[in-house]
């Protein structure tokens, strides 16, 4: 199925503007996160492509071209998974999933069929006969999505799907979860507050802020074409590297880097994996905590901005807290946008 926002925007009774004019344009088969800080409105977008909530006057959804604005949830033919998956506790795994199939009265054949469809597709075989009280948090989380998928809806919503599991398991079921959206082969939108996620589970990522769609791309643009410093802050984590802009310069306590291009009157942003320790680098800096990761150090520096700037070292060394280093960043790195709004 397609989806088509034109104009959607929420004000709640009270004056809350939740959700700006948004238009969206969703492929079929394609899996879209929307991704932003909480408040900025990602629920409520969700709820009204659900029929959940009303848009304002004048904003239309449509599924596959047809208009369905005044359609009621029940009649969109939409499955939906929430932060807490309201899975029936009384039930078992096997009758939470054909739940709503009972509901449309399908005949018996046709639901144990279909419900056995699902419980292959989410590997649940093992738990088919389980109450829901006897599963770990994972597993509740593909009876959720099983259960949403079994009535085959055109569109999948989800909201926050993993965040009631702790981190590791997270993690875990993001990359599970980006697999069996893919099989699903269904019009899917992810909603998260976590970058990583979105990332690895969307096709393409709606950067939200104070109700409104900053950016939509995939992650690979998003990432290194940001549109704005929010973008580039949320997604990738860019710090600002605040200083003077004079035509390609960037001047900053620490010393002068090369742009890309003539910015003046732009903000330039950078992130901690594109500052290099060089001894032969322009700037100077001064090393305040290394943290080693692993992989790589995680370095503190002040003395190149006002606030605190971080570089990823990869060497077999790091140099010391309270040693003074030189550092590079290559034009190409530095990300220059345009001043942000006040609002954004
Ligand atoms: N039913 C409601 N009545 C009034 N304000 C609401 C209601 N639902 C959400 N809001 C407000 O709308 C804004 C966006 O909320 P929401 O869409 O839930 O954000 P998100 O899901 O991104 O965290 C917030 O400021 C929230 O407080
Ligand atoms: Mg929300």
């Amino acid at each position: 199925m397609t989806l088509l926002l034109t104009n959607v925007a929420k004000t709640f009774p009270g004056g809350t503007r939740a959700l700006l004019s948004t238009d969206l344009d969703i492929e079929q088969g394609e899996i879209v996160s929307l991704l932003g800080p909480s408040g900025c409105g990602k629920t409520t977008l969700l709820r009204i492509v659900a029929g959940l909530e009303a848009a304002d006057a004048g904003g239309r959804v449509l599924f596959d071209g047809e208009d369905v604005t005044a359609l009621p949830v029940e009649r969109r033919k939409i499955g939906m998974v929430f932060q807490s998956y309201a899975l029936f506790p009384n039930m078992s795994v096997r009758g939470n999933i054909g739940y709503g199939l009972k509901m449309q009265k399908l005949p018996r054949a046709d639901i144990a069929a279909r419900v056995d469809e699902v419980i292959a597709l989410c590997q649940l075989q093992p738990y088919a006969d389980r109450s829901i009280g006897a599963l770990s948090g994972g597993q509740r989380q593909r009876v959720a999505l099983a259960r949403a998928i079994a009535p085959r809806p055109r569109v999948l919503l989800l909201d926050e799907p993993l965040s009631a599991l702790d981190a590791s398991l997270r993690n875990q079921l993001r990359d599970e979860l980006a697999l069996l959206l893919r099989q699903f082969g269904i019009t899917v939108i992810f909603v998260t507050h976590d970058q990583n996620e979105a990332m690895a589970i969307a096709d393409r990522v709606a950067v939200m802020s104070q109700g409104k769609v900053a950016q939509i791309g995939t992650p690979e643009a998003l990432y290194r074409n940001p549109a704005t410093g929010f973008v580039a802050r949320f997604v990738g984590d860019a710090m600002p590297l605040t200083g003077r802009i004079t035509a390609d310069r960037l001047h900053l306590d620490g010393g002068t880097l090369a742009l890309p291009k003539a910015a003046e009157g732009y903000q330039a942003f950078v992130r901690a994996e594109d500052v290099r320790i060089d001894n032969d680098g322009p700037i100077s800096a001064r090393v305040e905590t290394v943290t080693f990761l692993g992989t790589h150090y995680r370095i503190a520096l002040s003395g190149v901005v006002p606030g605190t700037l971080f570089a990823l070292h990869g060497g077999l060394s790091a140099p010391k807290p309270g040693e003074t280093v030189r550092l590079s960043i290559a034009p190409g790195a530095i990300l220059t946008l345009p001043p942000e709004d006040v609002d954004a």
